[in-house]
């Protein structure tokens, strides 16, 4: 069977997932895409650090130019985070024809219309479905499932770290600080969780939702973003009593015809689907004109369900390789009759 060969960068929590999943359903993905898939070289920040995950058999090294240079290496998963950095590899992994897949917001947030024009340009597929809400398949589904209806609102919890400590809070009555610093332990946050706890993260994913809703490109500055740093034991346990949950949603809608994101603390009555959603899980309400509200549930952050998404789009861009027909990036995606922004 022929070989494709995947580099990887970062072996963090989703890095390590990726190792761990390719390793153990070798076979199942063999027999789907007809292809043997490798991780041949891994790049790293620290070598001397200890890994909790088999890598016999792999190149593990601290310089980029390893993947870059390798002609082997026809697949780079980029999970180490970072903007400038990150898109400084990926700008460089595209220019030597790699195909990438990322599960990095924030880079896609900000600069993804520029790195899909430079995917294009090289030939190369551009995919990012664990960059929202982790492990739960919504950037695909809103591309395929949707393209026939006219999506006119989409909603939900797409922070897990955030969701993890509200229901912390909220069931056993932890202090904010311990549930936040428990979310770090379990690999939900962000390595500098400000962006988790500000909004800012959720907001990078409401972007991408929005560009694939509405096929509009907002920015953070056209979004109104609030955290939930000042919610604290007490608001929770008020809102508890009168039979509401507190959660974390983003919101982005059509209004007379424009657009409006948000982000904030939303009191949610206990008996809606959304106030249900507990610990490091997301939740994504998808309301089409023809379909109506359908819902997405499953775990927003974590190892091996975030490394599921990216193994879907490492079979994804390796069915492409089969075919003959890279070149495939999400951003290729827009709808028709974009929406303006509704600024009040
Ligand atoms: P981690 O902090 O756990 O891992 C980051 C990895 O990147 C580490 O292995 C680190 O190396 C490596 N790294 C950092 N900087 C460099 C550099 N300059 N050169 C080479 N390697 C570098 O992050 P996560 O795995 O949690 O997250 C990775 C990405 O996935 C982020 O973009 C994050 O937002 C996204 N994401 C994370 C999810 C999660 O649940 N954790 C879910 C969805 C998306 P070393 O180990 O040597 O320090
Ligand atoms: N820090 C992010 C979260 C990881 O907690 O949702 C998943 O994108």
């Amino acid at each position: 069977m022929q070989v494709i060969n995947i580099g990887v960068l970062g072996l963090g929590t989703v890095g390590s997932g990726v190792v761990r999943i390719l390793r153990d359903h070798q076979n199942k993905i063999s027999s789907i895409t007809g292809r043997k898939l490798v991780i041949k070289t891994v790049v790293v920040h620290d070598l001397a650090k200890k890994r909790n995950v088999d890598l016999a058999g792999i190149n593990v090294t601290d310089k980029i130019d390893d993947l870059i240079n390798d002609k082997d290496i026809q697949i780079v998963v980029e999970v180490m985070g970072t903007v400038t950095t990150a898109k400084e590899y990926i700008e460089r992994l595209l220019n030597a024809g790699k195909h990438i897949i990322t599960a990095n917001k924030d880079l896609i947030a900000t600069y993804g219309s520029e790195l899909a024009e430079l995917a294009g340009k090289n030939n190369c597929d551009l995919f990012y479905e664990a960059s929202v809400a982790g492990g739960i398949p919504i950037l695909r589904t809103i591309v395929n499932s949707f393209a026939a209806d006219r999506i006119v609102e989409v909603k939900g919890i797409v922070n897990g770290t955030t969701n993890y400590i509200m229901t912390q809070m909220s069931q056993n009555h932890v202090e904010y600080q311990k549930a936040l610093q428990s979310a770090q332990e379990l690999g939900f946050a962000e390595p500098d969780p400000t962006n988790d706890v500000e909004g800012i993260d959720a907001a990078y994913k409401m972007i991408i939702l929005t560009r694939f809703a509405f096929g509009m490109n907002v920015t953070l500055d056209d979004i109104e973003v609030e955290g939930i740093s000042n919610v604290d034991l007490e608001d929770i346990k008020q809102a508890k009593e009168l039979g509401y949950n507190v959660k974390l949603v983003g919101i982005a809608k059509l209004i007379n015809d424009r657009i409006k994101v948000s982000v904030g603390p939303v009191l949610i009555p206990e008996d809606q689907p959304l106030a249900a959603v507990q610990n490091e899980n997301n939740a994504v309400l998808v309301t089409g004109a023809a379909v109506g509200e359908t819902m997405f549930y499953g775990p927003g952050a974590g190892e091996l369900p975030t490394a599921n998404s990216v193994l879907s789009d490492i079979i994804a861009v390796t069915k492409d390789i089969v075919l003959g027909t890279t070149g495939s990036r999400f951003n290729d995606f827009s709808r028709e009759g974009k929406q303006a922004l509704a600024t009040e």
